[in-house]
């Protein structure tokens, strides 16, 4: 549905939504913008988070930059603008992503260095998702396809839950689109399949690998979206009159090898967890990107969690709903912000994330309508 719409439309419409929601904030008190995209040229060029800024109707006197690192983009943007704030150089800023993986495919435009192959610093494999993800099936015989399949069903019935139920509604921005069709309204994700069954998902071609494990089915949908927070220091939060949805509590990033790269979010959260004096059984909430379900299940295995446990991704994830790769940090923490709410007995929550070419990135939250009672398990 986004094919005629700009990737920095995208972005500028989660922005003015953002600003929208929180009126109490004048615009001028936005310290710096930081939007994240995979792919930096065209529509996602032009250092991103000055040119949204402009275009969202902020002051020419807030400034902005862009930032990637692939799929935690907009995790990273985060990461960076909250040590702006922890450093005391910002009270308040703006930080999101973007990716158009329709108008910007992945890695289409890359040019890797050859350096890469022909001194086996990374095997081939490294730098197609869809092989590391292959990969992981094989290191890991206990990840089997059924487990995959099993996985990836019920994250489409939890998003068609979470979607009925009204969870995820309120934190969309329509976005008024030009199809073939005419004009439109987006209003909701698109191509998700509640109706998966694990006959259907058996039947799916391996387009990875010749009798493969991974599909279309236990893997993200390529799609188009954008995402976008407000950070803001404590002080400056009370200040302005805007409501704490999350207290960020430690964050990391960490490498793994390339080939192998859906792990990389286990040791970021080991990372994240020890900066916060906090262990594993802490955690009440996972927001957990599925770029692939293998990749999720091999942190739960890890941490010796059940591939159904009811704290991960109580209402789906990327599976259901898509990976626009830079964008896709802050969605995962916007619906455990939405978690937090309606959980106070849950203290801490984790969004955690892989990363192309061998990383992860992990953040744990505090929910700041905790009343006491159940820690993690
Ligand atoms: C896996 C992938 C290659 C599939 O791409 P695709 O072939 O264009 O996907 P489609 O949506 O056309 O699905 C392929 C087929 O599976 C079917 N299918 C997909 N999901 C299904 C489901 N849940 N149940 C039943 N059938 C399903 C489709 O209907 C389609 O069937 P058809 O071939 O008969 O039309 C692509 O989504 C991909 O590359 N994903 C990974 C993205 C990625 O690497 N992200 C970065 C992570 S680090």
């Amino acid at each position: 549905m986004y094919w005629g719409t700009r990737a920095d439309d995208l972005i500028v419409k989660a922005m003015i939504g953002l600003l929208e929601r929180n009126p109490s904030l004048p615009k001028e008190r936005v310290d710096d913008v930081a939007i994240a995209a995979t792919t930096q040229e065209g529509d996602q060029g032009l250092t991103l988070g000055r040119t949204a800024a402009i275009l969202a109707g902020l002051p020419m006197s807030v400034p902005g930059y862009a930032i990637d690192r692939m799929c935690a983009g907009a995790m990273t943007a985060v990461a960076t603008t909250a040590g702006g704030i922890a450093f005391g150089a910002y009270d308040v800023a703006i930080a999101g992503g973007v990716e158009h993986m329709g108008r910007h495919p992945m890695g289409g435009s890359a040019d890797p260095n050859p350096r890469f192959l022909a001194e086996k610093l990374v095997s081939g494999d490294a730098l197609n998702m869809g092989m590391t993800a292959e990969r992981l099936h094989d290191r890991f015989p206990s990840l089997t396809k059924e487990r995959a399949d099993r996985f990836g069903m019920r994250s489409q019935q939890k998003v068609a839950a979470a979607y009925a139920a009204g969870h995820i509604q309120p934190d969309l921005v329509p976005v008024a689109l030009r199809s073939e069709q005419g004009y439109g309204l987006a209003t909701a994700d698109e191509g998700m399949r509640p109706e998966t069954t694990m006959e259907g998902l058996a039947a799916l071609k391996t387009p990875f690998r010749p009798h493969g494990r991974v599909t279309a089915g236990n893997a993200s949908p390529l799609t188009d979206g954008a995402t976008v927070s407000l950070l803001a220091s404590a002080d400056a939060a009370k200040e302005l009159g805007l409501t704490t949805k999350m207290r960020l509590v430690s964050f990391a990033f960490a490498g793994v090898q390339p080939e192998v790269m859906g792990i990389g979010p286990i040791p970021s959260t080991e990372k994240a967890l020890k900066k916060a004096g906090l262990s594993i059984e802490d955690i009440g909430l996972f927001e957990l990107n599925e770029a692939f379900a293998v990749q999720v299940l091999s942190l739960l295995d890890h941490f010796g969690l059940d591939d159904d446990d009811p704290r991960v991704n109580p209402w789906g994830g990327a599976i259901a709903i898509g990976h626009p790769l830079a964008s896709s940090g802050v969605r995962l923490m916007i619906q455990l912000a939405r978690q937090f709410e309606q959980h106070p007995e849950v203290r801490y929550g984790l969004t955690a994330m892989c990363v192309g070419l061998g990383q992860g990135g992990s953040m744990i939250w505090e929910n700041p309508h905790y009343r006491g009672g159940r820690k993690g398990k």
